[in-house]
């Protein structure tokens, strides 16, 4: 198996794999928010540092999109390493100060103080509900605008028609800006517009989720089933007392 060297210690890796996965396997803690394992990287955070020492071009990189190779060698914990990474907290914060990741981080590496961005929504721009939503729901949000004015949205700023309501944004999202109100037989996703009818058991009348996550669930799966407008709890009930 090939190996590199991560903080002084040899490292085997798999072909293909990156520098913050050969940490992972051998044990080594390198924080990281916008990589998912699920969603791949996206290398926007930039909280997973480390600094090239030999067998690539010397500098820092996000180790999440850094391929592991034969003869490189990186600190993942060098003063260089540690000091961007308190600065780019810092900024994180400043966009997201409630954000619980960032907050446990910033309590174990400590962070830098920047002014607080009030115009961020507390989205930090990492760019995991616009890959969740393109692997799970169905491509209805993306980021526009550059610079300062950069952003998570939605085309023309207008209410989503694509949008299934199928809260992959929400869940993926590690600052918590994604918010989602559930009330009288509808579901809102407060910063897409999108409010969607929501589903209800037939018999138990719990939440099922909304009427475009459930119709694209019928294309999937057998219609009969679905059609009977069951919630999985009251689904295997009935299929307990047919078998008895
Ligand atoms: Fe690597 Fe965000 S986790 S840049």
């Amino acid at each position: 198996m090939p190996w590199m060297t991560i903080n002084g210690i040899k490292v085997q890796y798999r072909d293909g794999e990156t520098v913050l996965a050969a940490a992972r396997s051998g044990g080594m803690e390198i924080p990281s928010l916008c990589f998912h394992p699920g969603l791949g990287h996206h290398g926007s955070c930039r909280l997973c540092l480390v600094e090239i020492l030999a067998g690539g071009r010397p500098g820092l990189a996000a180790s999440c999109a850094l391929p592991a190779a034969q003869g490189l060698v990186v600190e993942a914990g060098s003063e260089r390493v540690i000091q961007s990474r308190r600065m780019v907290l810092g900024l994180l914060l400043a966009r997201s100060p409630e954000a619980k990741p960032l907050r446990e981080l910033s309590e174990k590496l400590g962070a830098l103080e920047f002014p607080p961005r009030p115009d961020t929504r507390g989205c930090v721009l990492c760019g995991l509900c616009v890959r969740a939503c393109r692997a799970v729901g169905q491509n209805a949000i993306n980021f526009s605008g550059r610079g300062r004015s950069r952003r998570v949205t939605v085309p023309f700023d207008l209410p989503p028609g694509d949008c299934l309501g199928c809260r992959a944004c929400e869940n993926v999202c590690p600052a918590g800006a994604i918010k989602v109100v559930e009330s009288r037989g509808r579901i809102a996703i407060l910063p897409w517009q999108s409010e969607l009818e929501t589903v209800c058991c037939s018999k138990c009348g719990a939440a099922m989720g909304s009427r475009p996550q459930w119709e694209s669930l019928e294309k999937l799966f057998s219609p009969s089933l679905l059609r009977a407008g069951l919630c999985p709890a009251c689904r295997r009930r009935l299929q307990a007392a047919f078998h008895g």
